[in-house]
């Protein structure tokens, strides 16, 4: 994994703060963990270190929750990370299997097309007809690596795969083995593996997981930012971080037009005015912490490449109604709406009011 690389996993990039937290971590590690609990908390959730040295924070909320999340996998209970989509599931489970197993890379992302296959383990089909059945005929997915392993494997957006194959999970949960019946064997699981799983509120509907497979799981649900200040401060701490990840052109900072975009997106999520006074529609999109972060970056590229070397109302107008408007008849006219109800009324928001009609 080198610099080049577009994305690089939590470890590669914070390897240097999870070397410094494993020097200095001299509490009681779990088989196969590389970090004590209380240490993989630290990294998440950022702290100073005792011999000098920072760790910065990962995620930004509730102390508690991610004690809860932690210690979790440290039982035989799996973790089932929930919650409305852009409230950091992935981020928080690929940063925890990172810091616990060194590796967040056993990961299948579940989908309606996820088939047994992909879950328990394949064959390779070369191999099968050449020698038959053996294990070098075996294709192994991340789930059997990591139970090899002793590692965690995270499986992402579990409610979209089929309620049937969901199941196959219920006998690793609970037996803690992968039966491998064409071999007449079984994968024991190591100490240290563990499941960490994420799915979405809003598909909740979509294959809810049986109450066999619930019980095997510990609910931690991830909440959106309780307040406007924190909100701003994760996507200000996230643009700048994805910003200068992808080399964008320096620009001016944009603070102050990161609260204009958390505003909108809170008073339109929450259906009200940050002052409680006017009540709003609203819109079919989500609105997420997430899509905060890419509205801004979105308009960080645009004002580098194209614009006056800031982010101003013009580069921010087209990137938030592509955020806005998902459905192109209703959102619309629940922005159309905002604009000229809210927008319009706000003195210092005038020039943010002309850039969304001109694109609107
Ligand atoms: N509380 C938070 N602290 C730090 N970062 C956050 C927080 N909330 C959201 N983010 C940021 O939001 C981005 C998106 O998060 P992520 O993709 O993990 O969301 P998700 O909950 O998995 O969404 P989905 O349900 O759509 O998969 C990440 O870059 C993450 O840093
Ligand atoms: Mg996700």
């Amino acid at each position: 994994m080198s610099e080049t690389h577009l994305r690089r996993p939590a470890e590669a990039v914070f390897a240097d703060e999870l070397e410094a937290l494993g020097k200095i971590d001299d509490s009681p590690r779990p088989a196969n963990w590389r970090l004590s609990p209380q240490a993989v908390v630290t990294y998440l959730l950022g702290g100073k270190l005792k011999g000098g040295g920072e760790i910065t924070a990962k995620y930004v909320g509730n102390r508690r929750l991610i004690e809860t999340a932690v210690a979790t996998l440290a039982t035989d209970r799996a973790l089932l990370l929930l919650g409305l989509p852009g409230t950091a599931k992935s981020w928080v489970s690929e940063h925890m299997a990172a810091a616990i197993s060194g590796d967040s890379q056993l990961l299948i992302q579940c989908t309606a097309g996820t088939d047994e296959n992909q879950i328990r383990y394949g064959w390779n089909y070369a191999q099968l007809l050449a020698k038959g059945p053996s294990r070098e005929a075996l294709v192994a997915t991340p789930l059997m690596r990591g139970m090899e392993a002793g590692k965690i494997v995270r499986l992402e957006e579990l409610t979209r795969m089929g309620s049937d194959v969901q199941d196959t999970l219920i006998t690793v949960l609970s037996e803690k083995t992968l039966p491998i019946p064409e071999l007449n064997t079984a994968v024991f699981a190591e100490r240290g593996f563990n499941i960490i799983g994420t799915a979405n509120n809003r598909d909740k509907g979509v294959n809810e997981l049986s109450s066999a497979l619930k019980r095997r799981f510990n609910v931690v649900v991830l909440p959106l930012p309780s307040d406007m200040e924190e909100e701003a401060a994760i996507v200000v701490k996230r643009v700048r971080e994805l910003g200068s990840g992808l080399e964008l052109p320096e620009i001016a900072p944009a603070d102050k037009e990161i609260q204009r975009v958390v505003t909108i997106f809170r008073e339109l999520r929450d259906g009200q005015t940050l002052n409680g006074k006017m009540k709003l529609k609203t819109p079919s999109s989500t609105l997420s912490t997430a899509e905060a972060i890419a509205v801004t970056i979105g308009a960080w590229s645009e004002a580098g490449h194209f614009g006056a070397g800031a982010i101003d109302a013009g580069s921010l107008a087209g990137n938030l109604v592509g955020a806005i408007v998902k459905d192109p008849v209703q959102d619309a006219i629940v922005l159309q709406e905002y604009l000229e109800t809210v927008v319009r009324e706000r003195k210092d928001w005038r020039d943010l009011y002309g850039a969304i009609r001109e694109v609107l």
